[in-house]
């Protein structure tokens, strides 16, 4: 048993610092405006005729094949990727009804292997010969504590994380070798920006795909590659992921179309990071939690601080205010 000295110790150094108050002004400012040159690059990609590769096609309800769907009405062909091969097979069937049978591929991958993915990798260019559109996105979230369930661990970095891993590196040298430009939007989300608690496996995934991405596009910009890449962050969205083949919408989700559309406006601008806002957290919000993470680190606060119970008035306090303050800045 601790004796009371230690234990008294480890009282004070567990409640860390004092909180520390910061303010922010950036809320009224952004980055956000569109390079023409960029625009018109990743804009050539989706063009009618072109090629998009999509994983995690599969499932109605996802992400994947909602982007799949809106590419159809660009007149682009379209490969669709899963595991899932009876799904698959329905998502091809109906893409196929807008866009015409020799106008999309269904291929059951898994992305997790890599000679699958070279599988797959002959297969598209053999059909159709190019990739303008890779959207690597399929993803699992079965629960991997951060000292627990190792097997779930290896499923979900080996989807999440080794799945792009794995397409990235079977695809890009040949999309770098095309005569036109292309891009690469690799599906990540807030949980490996802002870290909530809950599935470190699935955190670590996601962390690990932003990673990749960011060092992707700084590749391809040393390179000066007609290749972009992108980092494609969807919000809370209503799909199989989340229960939609079970339960009806929740008020709060956005559904996986309008994720998709606001993800390609996007990547049509030529935007790198695209973070998703939801029915229930704006911009404004995912900008302020997103700052509030990075400062854990820039102003040494404990770990996870915005889910420290010292810290949860602050966080609250910091969100009000300057929630308060961004909506003064803006327009009438
Ligand atoms: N739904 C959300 O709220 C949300 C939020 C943030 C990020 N995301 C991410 O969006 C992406 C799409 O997920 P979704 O929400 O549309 O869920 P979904 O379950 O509807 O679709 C995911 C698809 O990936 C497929 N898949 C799983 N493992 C695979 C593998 N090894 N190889 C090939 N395909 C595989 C599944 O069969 C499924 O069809 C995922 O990367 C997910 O992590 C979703």
């Amino acid at each position: 048993m601790a004796s009371s000295r230690s234990s008294s110790r480890y009282r004070s150094r567990s409640r860390g610092p004092s909180p520390i108050r910061t303010r922010h002004s950036y809320l009224g400012e952004s980055e956000d405006a569109v390079d023409p040159d960029e625009a018109a690059q990743t804009n050539h990609a989706f063009t009618e005729g072109r090629v998009a590769v999509i994983t995690g096609a599969g499932s109605l309800n996802g992400i994947g094949f909602a982007a799949a769907k809106e590419l159809a009405t660009y007149g682009m062909k379209l490969v669709l990727v899963d595991i899932n091969e009876a799904e698959l097979a329905e998502a091809v069937k109906q893409i196929e009804e807008k866009v015409g049978k020799g106008n999309v591929l269904g291929v059951p991958t898994d992305v997790s292997k890599i000679e699958a993915c070279k599988a797959l990798f002959e297969k598209v260019y053999d059909t159709f010969g190019e990739v303008s559109v890779l959207m690597n996105n399929a993803g699992i979230g079965p629960y991997g504590g951060a000292y627990t369930n190792l097997d779930n661990w290896h499923k979900v970095l080996d989807t999440n994380l080794y799945g792009v891993v794995n397409m990235v590196h079977t695809f890009t040298q040949a999309m770098m070798s095309q005569e036109n430009p292309a891009v690469i939007i690799n599906t990540g989300s807030k949980q490996g920006i802002t870290n909530p608690p809950g599935n470190a496996a699935y955190n670590v995934s996601k962390a690990g795909v932003k990673v990749l991405t960011e060092n992707l596009a700084w590749e391809f910009r040393q390179a000066n590659a007609k290749v972009t890449a992108h980092l494609f962050v969807p919000g809370w969205v209503h799909t199989g992921l989340t229960g939609a083949r079970t339960k009806d919408k929740p008020d709060g989700a956005w559904t996986a179309t309008q994720t998709a559309q606001y993800m390609l406006e996007r990547v049509k601008e030529g935007k790198f990071y695209i973070i998703c806002p939801d029915n229930e957290t704006t911009p404004e919000m995912d900008k302020l939690r997103i700052m509030w993470g990075a400062e854990d680190v820039a102003l040494g606060r404990p770990a996870l601080s915005r889910w420290h119970p010292e810290y949860k008035a602050l966080f609250e306090e910091y969100m009000r205010d300057n929630l308060a303050a961004s909506s003064s800045l803006a327009p009438p």
